[in-house]
């Protein structure tokens, strides 16, 4: 009898988990957007086992592909390239079956990830209003959301779906991603076609939470951590690894406030890590139509602790670049970065740490995909960089790669003296530099301030968790659109350096 119970309780469970009716996956569904050519796009689903599934599209053209055999109760299907537009209706059927996706567009497709502010709704920010107003102004741009789920395994198909695919609504919008939203609606002014966004985040998670075990390997990150969703690859396997058979354009990121204070040294390796890892995946779930080294594009952290002396923000900003200060660069191939350092929110209601001013980061970030995603080579989207870095002795004089605009400044930069040719830390000397001229392409600092036994061995800029008030950092492009990035430059070694001496 017990026997008898156990075995109809596995088959049930057997039965409810392979559900062998023919349907799509979880995140395809009406109003979706599949990604357009020159890629192809990829749809699998379930069906009874055995059976041939042919999948038509019906629309501006018609397309019907040869018949694919469900196995271990999962088909799939790579569609032939499809130019931008719609409405189409996408039929997947068997002999006796169909079930169809309606009022589906082709257009490009963004993933967005990353934690609280990314998931920071665009009722939450500056003028939610006026935006929310706007929001079904934009039936092309369609919007969907995964649902905050962890598994200690990798899932083949999301847990659950928290937002349907969806025409924007006002009230739709109002609970989405407001980087998100924005991002794909500023995109869409600019390419005119149909972008679908889908929106994959969890407040106060780390990167670490969103790696697979291969990438954690990699930089000696395989302790594990004791809160359920902070876990290695919780968030990975659930709300990611779902993903990957679906053909993506990019993915936009912002992420890292959590890592301020949890394994801070090695986001540098981790968030680096996590891009190659993720394209690599992407790339192969989806039989090689999401591009091997598909753009990713990333918030540099805001602010948020006025006056604080708290390195965390500045080094996490930092290691965001792999150490570099700009992207894309050599490690970090085809990623484009929103700086955001000059956007603080002091009275921002959901705390300093969730800045209201999410337009200004969305704007950025499309410039930044401009350049990088679509090839427009007359986007300007990163900040001014010294090329060149002198020291006299008693000035540091920098050259910088672009014009720039000038508010000057006792203490944004700060120079690090030291009685030793080493590289500075964070516990050196470290003293402001008043910038005392400037020209179209150039800065120069005072650096008679240290001690008389030492010299200028290390140079920082904006190295503070809240280095400006809003909009008002000392240096910017010569438009003013794009504020100068944070650095950190050590005189030694002179290998490779940017430094010259007098
Ligand atoms: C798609 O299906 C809907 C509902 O059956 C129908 O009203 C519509 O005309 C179809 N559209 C196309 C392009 O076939
Ligand atoms: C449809 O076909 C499947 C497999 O061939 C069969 O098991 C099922 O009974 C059929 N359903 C209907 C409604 O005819
Ligand atoms: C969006 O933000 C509002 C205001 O904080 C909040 O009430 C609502 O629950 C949020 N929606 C989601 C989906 O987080
Ligand atoms: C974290 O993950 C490890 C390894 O999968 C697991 O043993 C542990 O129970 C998890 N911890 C929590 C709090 O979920
Ligand atoms: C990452 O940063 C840490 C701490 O600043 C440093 O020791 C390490 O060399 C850096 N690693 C890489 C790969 O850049
Ligand atoms: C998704 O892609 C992965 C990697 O190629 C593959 O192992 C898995 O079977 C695919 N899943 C589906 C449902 O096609
Ligand atoms: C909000 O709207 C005002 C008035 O149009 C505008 O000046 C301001 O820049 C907007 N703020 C943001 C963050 O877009
Ligand atoms: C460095 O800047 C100082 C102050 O503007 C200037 O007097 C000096 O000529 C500059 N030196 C060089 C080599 O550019």
């Amino acid at each position: 009898m017990a026997t008898t119970r156990c075995i109809v309780f596995i088959l049930l469970a057997y039965f409810h988990f392979s559900d062998a009716s023919l349907h799509f996956a979880s995140y395809y569904e009406d109003h979706m957007v599949l990604q357009k050519s020159p890629e192809r796009s990829v749809l699998w689903g379930y069906g009874p086992e055995g059976t041939q599934v042919i999948v038509s599209l019906l629309g501006p053209i018609k397309q019907k592909t040869s018949p694919v055999t469900v196995t271990k109760g999962i088909w799939r299907v790579t569609l032939d390239p499809v130019e931008a537009g719609g409405p189409y209706n996408v039929t997947a059927a068997v002999q006796n079956s169909t079930v169809t996706l309606t009022d589906v567009l082709f257009g490009d497709v963004w993933l967005c990830g990353g934690q609280s502010n990314m998931c920071f709704n665009t009722s939450q920010v500056f003028n939610a209003s006026e935006e929310l107003a706007l929001a079904a102004k934009y039936p092309h741009v369609r919007i969907f959301m995964a649902a905050l789920k962890l598994s200690e395994t990798e899932l083949t198909d999301l847990i659950q779906v928290e937002l349907p695919w969806s025409v924007p609504k006002a009230r739709s919008v109002a609970d989405f991603s407001a980087v998100c939203w924005l991002f794909g609606r500023y995109m869409y002014e600019n390419l005119k076609y149909p972008i679908g966004l889908v929106e994959s985040c969890w407040g106060g998670t780390p990167v670490e939470a969103w790696s697979s075990s291969r990438a954690l390997q990699q930089c000696g990150l395989e302790p594990t951590r004791d809160s359920p969703q902070e876990n290695n690859s919780v968030l990975w396997n659930a709300m990611i690894h779902p993903l990957l058979n679906m053909t993506l354009k990019g993915a936009i990121w912002y992420q890292g406030e959590a890592n301020a204070d949890y394994h801070q040294d090695k986001y540098n390796c981790s968030f680096p890590a996590m891009i190659n890892d993720w394209r690599m995946a992407f790339h192969q779930g989806s039989g090689g139509q999401t591009a091997m080294d598909f753009p990713f594009g990333f918030v540099q952290l805001s602010t948020y602790k006025k006056g604080s002396l708290d390195d965390g923000f500045p080094n996490i900003r930092w290691h965001q670049t792999a150490d570099i200060g700009f992207v894309p660069n050599h490690r970090m191939h085809r990623t484009f970065m929103a700086v955001a350092i000059d956007l603080p929110d002091k009275k921002s209601p959901y705390g300093t740490i969730h800045p209201r001013d999410k337009q200004d980061v969305a704007y950025r970030l499309t410039l930044g995909a401009r350049a990088v995603a679509y090839n427009e080579k007359a986007v300007p989207f990163l900040g001014p960089f010294p090329s060149q870095i002198l020291y006299t002795g008693i000035y540091v004089n920098i050259t910088y790669d672009q014009e720039l605009s000038v508010t000057p400044s006792k203490d944004i930069f700060e120079t690090c003296c030291s009685e030793i040719k080493a590289p500075c830390d964070p516990k050196s000397l470290w003293i402001p530099a008043p910038i005392i001229q400037w020209g179209p392409a150039t800065v120069h600092l005072s650096a008679n301030m240290c001690p008389p036994t030492t010299e200028v061995a290390a140079l920082r800029y904006a190295w503070k968790d809240w280095p400006c008030d809003f909009k008002a950092c000392p240096l910017y492009s010569a438009s003013k659109v794009l504020p100068a990035p944070p650095f950190i430059s050590n005189r030694y070694p002179i290998r490779g350096s940017v430094w010259t001496s007098y």
